[in-house]
């Protein structure tokens, strides 16, 4: 909103009143962040054993069912909403076509059915996307060097229902494909899931700071070529917002715009223009940088992310997925 100028200047004004005291701080506070606007993404791995370290994301792990199942119990007991389900597929399981992402026993579906019948609660969100279950890593199926899009859509609708038979709370496409999100939700309907909440990835970048997550869930080292002809290109803002209604009409209850940082300006324009629940994914690259300059003792961790996170909220960001949650929360909770 633009206000003209305040009547009065220096020094019956004085800016730096409101800022003498935390007391005055807290009161004048514009935006807020709370651990209600926290989603924590969590790695899955196959099989039992200990917890594997994620090289590139320092303090993010891989899970098996199990330990899912406690780490999920910890997020509600920190107070989170919600946790996000990523698998690590063994090589053994990828085809070309991604068919083990509908498979109804697949690792997410079990640790969908582990985690709801623990913590129900707890709101269990799902990525929608073929990229851990393909040989060649890309979101969707690959005709004559073409990543084809109704094709793919029919077996995202397929991973959609598993999904949801499982047990899931939120379904979250990620794929970027044309019309994936009314397939599914028609699918959804027919099947008789109507309360299923879809968060639509609307504003998808074509992005280097997904790196970090292709590690983790075993997709960057097979990835051929990039994700240019689906994900979007950084130079478009636009083109979010037409990319946002279209999902919206087709169905979405929520709306997303990823990665964070670099994209704040599409934040604000999609929340100013939709009004809608809109979430932002400070994604993996954004979150190692952070741990990176800390390391070096470059930056304050702790400092550095609580500064992120609000300033997604600054931008009109309701929801936040974050590898950082659990250490917000926990700074939020000892404030
Ligand atoms: C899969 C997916 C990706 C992320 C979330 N879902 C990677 C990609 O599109 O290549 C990235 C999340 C992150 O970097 O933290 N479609």
């Amino acid at each position: 909103m633009t206000r003209m100028p305040y009547p009065g200047c220096y020094p019956t004004a004085r800016p730096r009143r409101n800022r003498a005291d935390a007391a005055t701080r807290r009161m004048v506070a514009e935006a807020r962040l709370g651990v209600d606007d926290l989603i924590w993404p969590i790695f899955l791995k196959d099989g039992g054993g200990a917890a594997e370290p994620v090289d590139s994301m320092p303090g993010v792990f891989r899970y098996g069912v199990d330990e899912a199942v406690a780490v999920a119990h910890r997020a509600a007991q920190l107070g989170l909403p919600a946790v996000v389900l990523f698998p690590c597929t063994p090589d053994g399981l990828k085809t070309d076509d991604g068919r083990e992402s509908y498979n109804p026993d697949n690792l997410t579906c079990r640790t969908i059915r582990a985690i709801k019948a623990a913590d129900p609660g707890l709101a269990v969100m799902t990525d929608i996307a073929l990229d851990p279950y393909t040989t060649h890593g890309h979101d969707g199926v690959i005709r004559d060097g073409r990543i084809v899009n109704d094709e793919s859509v029919e077996v995202l609708v397929r991973q959609a229902l598993a999904q949801a038979d499982a047990g899931a709370d939120i379904l979250a496409p990620s794929d970027m494909m044309d019309g994936r999100i009314g397939a599914i939700r028609r699918a959804l309907e027919q099947a008789n899931h109507a309360e299923i909440r879809l968060m639509a990835y609307a504003a998808k970048y074509a992005s280097a700071f997904y790196g970090p997550f292709r590690d983790a869930v075993g997709s960057g080292g097979v990835l051929r070529g990039d994700k240019k002809t689906y994900q979007m290109d950084p130079a478009n803002s636009e083109e979010a917002i037409r990319e946002t209604a279209l999902d919206i009409a087709e169905g979405a209850d929520m709306v997303m715009v990823k990665p964070g940082l670099p994209y704040l300006d599409i934040v604000h324009r999609i929340k100013q223009a939709f009004a809608v629940p809109t979430a932002v994914y400070h994604v993996s690259g954004e979150f190692s940088m952070l741990h990176a300059a800390a390391e070096r003792g470059w930056i304050d961790y702790d400092r550095g992310l609580m500064e992120v996170l609000l300033s997604f909220k600054r931008a009109g960001a309701d929801m936040i997925l974050t590898y950082g949650a659990p250490r917000a929360a926990e700074l939020l909770a000892s404030r």
